[in-house]
C-alpha cells in the first residue's frame, strides 16, 4: 500500500503555535525548531501525515497519531503506537517505510505499507 503527497511549505507560515501543536507532536515540534528551515520540517512531517492516511487508506486517525521521529542517522521513521499497530493489523500489513524531501517551495512524503 503506497500513499504520497506534496505540500507548498508557505501553507505552514502563518500557524500559530497552536495550530502547530493541534498537528504536530511535541518531539516533531522540538526536532524541526531546531533548524533554520523549520518550516520545511513542519511541511514535510505533514506530508507523511497525508501520505499515510493515503496508503493506510483510513481516515479515522488524527494527524497527532502519526508520529515522524528519526534513527540516530537522519532517517526518519512513523513511531509504532498502539493505535497504529492496531490499524496495520486490521489490514494485514506489518511494516511502514517513509521518505521525505523538501525545498524552499515544497515538501513531498512518501509511505509505504506492506
Ligand atoms: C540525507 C540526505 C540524502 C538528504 O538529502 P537532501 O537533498 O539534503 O535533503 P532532502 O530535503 O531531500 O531530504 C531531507 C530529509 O531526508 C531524510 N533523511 C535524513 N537522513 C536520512 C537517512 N540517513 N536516510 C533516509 N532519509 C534521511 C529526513 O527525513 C530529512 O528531512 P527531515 O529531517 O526534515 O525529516 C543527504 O543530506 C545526505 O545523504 N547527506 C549525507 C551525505 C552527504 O552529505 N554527502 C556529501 C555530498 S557531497
Amino acid at each position: 500500500m503506497v500513499g504520497i503527497d506534496i505540500e507548498k511549505i508557505n501553507r505552514f507560515e502563518h500557524w500559530t503555535k497552536e495550530g502547530y501543536a493541534r498537528i504536530f507532536t511535541d518531539e516533531e515540534i522540538s526536532y524541526a525548531m531546531q533548524f533554520e528551515n523549520y518550516l520545511e520540517r513542519f511541511c514535510g512531517f505533514f506530508c507523511v501525515k497525508e501520505a499515510f492516511i493515503k496508503a493506510i487508506d483510513d481516515d479515522s486517525i488524527v494527524y497527532k497519531e502519526i508520529e515522524v521521529l528519526h534513527t540516530d542517522t537522519g532517517k526518519p521513521y512513523i513511531k509504532r503506537t498502539e493505535y497504529i499497530n492496531e490499524l496495520l493489523k486490521e489490514k494485514h500489513k506489518s511494516t511502514i517505510d517513509i521518505s521525505i524531501s523538501h525545498c524552499k517551495e515544497y515538501a513531498v512524503a512518501i509511505v509505504i505499507i506492506e
